[in-house]
């Protein structure tokens, strides 16, 4: 990978946050006591950008994220604490949906936030599909209902759609399914799950509903018509898969919730 860092010598402060902050200890200090990048960078820098971003003067430039295109951060804009903890604890999971779709523009807005969802050595290995037309979700929940028909699993579920009501993926106007090759990320799991995460947030804050679809990723996992559907790239696996849509119904009170089971050492 090629890999270059600039640095304006008259705004450094020298307060080696750069330093400190690489995961890799990829800078070390040159004999004028100024950031460099060592050789090690070439293979070993996973792009995260932190050295740069860390900088108090804004002294550091790197190739992999550029200055100019890595905006400031607005503390102005952050949540506090009281409207976080209200937000997250006001989500709720949403199982009846309103037939309104959500426009393209929206879905990019909530996909380019979970870009900035967490992932192990910054592989950033997510791939998205989003499917948009409705008609296609039901296609889909249908065949992890033929999944469920074969295994005589939950009864009550096939009933129900023999009634014409989804219970799988419950009539959502969208469906978001993330995977990834397990070769690729050393943390899978965790790199989608986090990623479909920032997404199920992202959609709250606009309005939008979602339901982590478990029977979904069950199904994705091992019944091939269902497998086939997804058109995966070679080696791929599903990981996470979440409804979307805007919700029929708002939820008006925050329902209680177990006690954290902690140990304090
Ligand atoms: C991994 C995972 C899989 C889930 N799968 C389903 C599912 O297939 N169908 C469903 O109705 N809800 C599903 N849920 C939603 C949970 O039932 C829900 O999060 C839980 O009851 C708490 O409700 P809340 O999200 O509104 O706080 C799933 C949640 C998670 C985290």
């Amino acid at each position: 990978m090629k890999i270059s860092l600039s640095l304006d010598q008259e705004l450094c402060t020298q307060c080696y946050s750069c330093i400190s902050e690489c995961p890799f200890d990829l800078l070390s200090e040159d004999k004028e006591g100024f950031p460099q990048l060592r050789k090690a960078a070439v293979k070993r820098c996973m792009r995260c950008g932190h050295c740069m971003a860390v900088c108090v003067a804004d002294a550091l430039d790197i190739s992999i994220s550029p200055l100019e295109s890595s905006p400031p951060v607005d503390r102005s804009l952050l949540p506090s604490p009281e409207s976080l903890k209200h937000f997250l604890e006001g989500r709720r999971s949403i199982r009846t949906y309103r037939k309104k779709s959500a426009d393209r523009a929206t879905l990019e807005k909530l996909l380019d936030v979970s870009r900035y969802a967490p992932s192990a050595h910054n592989k950033q290995p997510v791939h998205w599909i989003i499917v948009q037309d409705s008609e296609e979700v039901k296609q889909i929940a249908g065949l992890v209902v033929e999944y469920m028909k074969e295994l005589k699993i939950f009864p009550g579920l096939l009933r129900a759609w023999d009634q014409g009501v989804d219970k799988v993926l419950r009539g959502a106007p969208h469906l978001v399914v993330t995977h990834c090759d397990p070769g690729y990320s050393e943390h899978p799991m965790e790199d989608c799950t986090l990623a479909t995460a920032y997404f199920d947030l992202a959609a709250n804050s606009y309005g939008m509903g979602s339901c982590w679809a478990g029977f979904l990723v069950q199904a994705a996992a091992k019944y091939q018509p269902l497998i086939d559907a997804f058109n995966l790239p070679e080696g791929h696996k599903v990981y996470t898969a979440l409804m979307l849509g805007y919700p029929k119904y708002r939820y008006r009170h925050i329902p209680q919730r177990d006690e954290p089971k902690v140990t304090w050492k």
